[in-house]
């Protein structure tokens, strides 16, 4: 799967230990690996791969060092999609059917609290300290809260402060996160440290942005999830906010959106529009600030894999 082109070898060779331990990590109960082996298989390992490049930035960090974490990561991810999908009632993640589709909602829940848990076990039995696991909950509570957020004003038409707020707290803390523990693990200076924290947030605002385009205009096979569910389920994103600024045929798309109506008709005036111009032109800015606040000691194959990651963020179709 690797969208990255130069990942250094390190990196690349840690990557496919991931996978191993990933597996690995889910194959304690005959039950949890039955659910969580299809679905676990076709993520993109943004989060870990962000980890890991911070952890490799200027020397090689042994894999014992790192590759607990990383599953971790994997796991608080997939989790928080295991859950995500209960609430979109949806039925297709990673190209699969999801938990919720295939056992129902209640053993959905269960599956996705194990996977919180054995990402949480794995930071304890490793002793990677409080700094650490203070991080992963925090990125876990902002997750729930801007994922509540979001389901507490479905059909509303937010403001563009409050889209911020949410796509920050769902998305943006989380890769922010992520490159912040490599950096910790690292042992960089305070500043290193802060910088690769500001790339993460600037490359997750993106990542959200294009994700929320991508729940329009994607293709199913490619992106592995169903399109027009995010306004399906009421969720009321950057295109159509934009829509609605400068539409013409703003109010039958506010009728459409707040009562939850007809998806291609409200595609078909969003088109009409330059939201999707817009949309990738703040797209960009954020991966243009995600860039200025890569620090110059990095190793040259690990800068270079973090400024193809940011390219990848804008251009990407999965
Ligand atoms: C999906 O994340 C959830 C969002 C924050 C948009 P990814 O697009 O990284 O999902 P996988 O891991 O590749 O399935
Ligand atoms: C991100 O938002 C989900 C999480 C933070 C778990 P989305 O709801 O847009 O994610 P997808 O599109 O279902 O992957
Ligand atoms: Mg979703
Ligand atoms: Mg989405």
């Amino acid at each position: 799967m690797n969208f990255v082109a130069t990942l250094n070898e390190v990196a690349a060779k840690n990557l496919r230990v991931l996978e191993e331990q990933i597996k690995q990590s889910i194959a304690e109960d005959p039950f949890i690996f039955e659910a969580c082996e299809p679905l676990i298989r076709g993520g993109k390992r943004l989060r870990p791969m962000l980890f890991l490049l911070c952890a490799n930035s200027k020397v090689d960090c042994p894999p014992e060092k790192t590759m607990p974490l990383a599953v971790a990561l994997e796991l608080i991810h997939t989790a928080s999609l295991v859950h995500d999908d209960i609430i979109d009632t949806s039925k297709k993640r990673r190209g699969v059917e999801t938990a919720n589709s295939k056992y129902g909602a209640q053993i959905a829940v269960l599956v996705g609290d194990y996977l919180f848990a054995k990402a949480f076990q794995l930071v304890a039995e490793n002793n990677y300290g409080a700094q650490v696991q203070l991080i992963l909950s925090k990125l876990v509570k902002n997750l729930c809260v801007g994922e509540i957020m979001q389901d507490r004003s479905l059909f509303e038409v937010p403001t563009l402060t409050e889209y911020y707020t949410r796509i920050n707290l769902k998305t943006a803390v989380f890769l922010s996160s992520c490159c912040r523990l490599g950096a910790i693990v690292a042992n960089m200076d305070k500043r290193e440290v802060e910088n690769l924290t500001a790339y993460g947030s600037g490359l997750g605002l993106a990542f959200q942005i294009i994700d929320d385009l991508l729940d329009f205009f994607g293709d199913e096979k490619i992106t592995g999830k169903p399109r027009g569910g995010d306004l399906k389920s009421g969720v009321i994103t950057l295109p159509v906010i934009h829509a609605l600024e400068t539409s013409d045929k703003s109010c039958e798309l506010k009728k459409i959106v707040t009562t939850g109506g007809d998806v291609d008709a409200a595609i078909k005036i969003i088109l009409d529009t330059n939201a999707v111009d817009y949309c990738r032109t703040r797209a960009e800015a954020h991966i243009d600030s995600a860039r200025v606040n890569l620090p110059f000691t990095l190793k040259t194959s690990v800068a270079l894999a973090l400024e193809q990651i940011a390219d990848f963020v804008v251009d990407r179709t999965r």
